[in-house]
């Protein structure tokens, strides 16, 4: 039997502990990722469970990142978070394939030339419309990226009022 959302959301908090950013962090980037799972009917039930399941995980490893190598960087997230997907997924009791596939979105979820599926997708947009509001970005570049970047119909739909609502920076 799969263990549902609640109980991986339950391990996600034991990680992060006290750390309220990032479980703040993960329940938008999952919040986001549903929204944009919700316009993509042609994806199959499982697939968009490896893609839950990304989202919840995919900054799993950012505090041991930070302990082992002084660093929050994605290269060290990249080294740290699959082994404690794995640990995980292997407690809940999931198939190897699925384990495999969240393993290699999680470390690799920085490095968007890697993404080789809609699964991988739909985390590193759900994670780049959170990541994106904090940023201080020119209108012109930010709309030449966000054209690029979003592939889904509801990622792009919720990329585009980060840059229509943008000011021109008046300084
Ligand atoms: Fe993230």
């Amino acid at each position: 039997m799969n263990k549902d959302i609640n109980w991986y959301w339950n391990e996600v908090k034991k990680v992060f502990r006290d750390d309220e950013h990032m479980v703040d962090h993960t329940q938008k980037v999952y919040t986001y990722a549903q929204e944009i799972l919700s316009g993509q009917p042609e994806m199959s039930t499982e697939e968009k469970r490896t893609a839950s399941i990304a989202a919840l995980l995919h900054d799993i490893g950012i505090l041991e990142a930070e302990k082992k190598h002084g660093s929050r960087m994605g290269k060290y997230q990249h080294i740290e978070g699959p082994p404690l997907v794995r640990q995980i997924m292997e407690k809940a009791g999931e198939l190897n394939g699925t384990i495999d596939r969240v393993a290699f979105i999680v470390g690799n979820h920085h490095n968007f030339k890697r993404v080789d599926g809609i699964d991988f997708q739909v985390l590193i947009e759900a994670d780049m419309l959170v990541n994106l509001q904090k940023e201080n970005i020119r209108k012109e570049k930010l709309e030449e990226f966000i054209n690029n970047f979003f592939k889904t119909k509801r990622g792009k739909e919720l990329a585009q009022p980060l840059y229509l609502k943008k000011r021109e920076p008046t300084g």
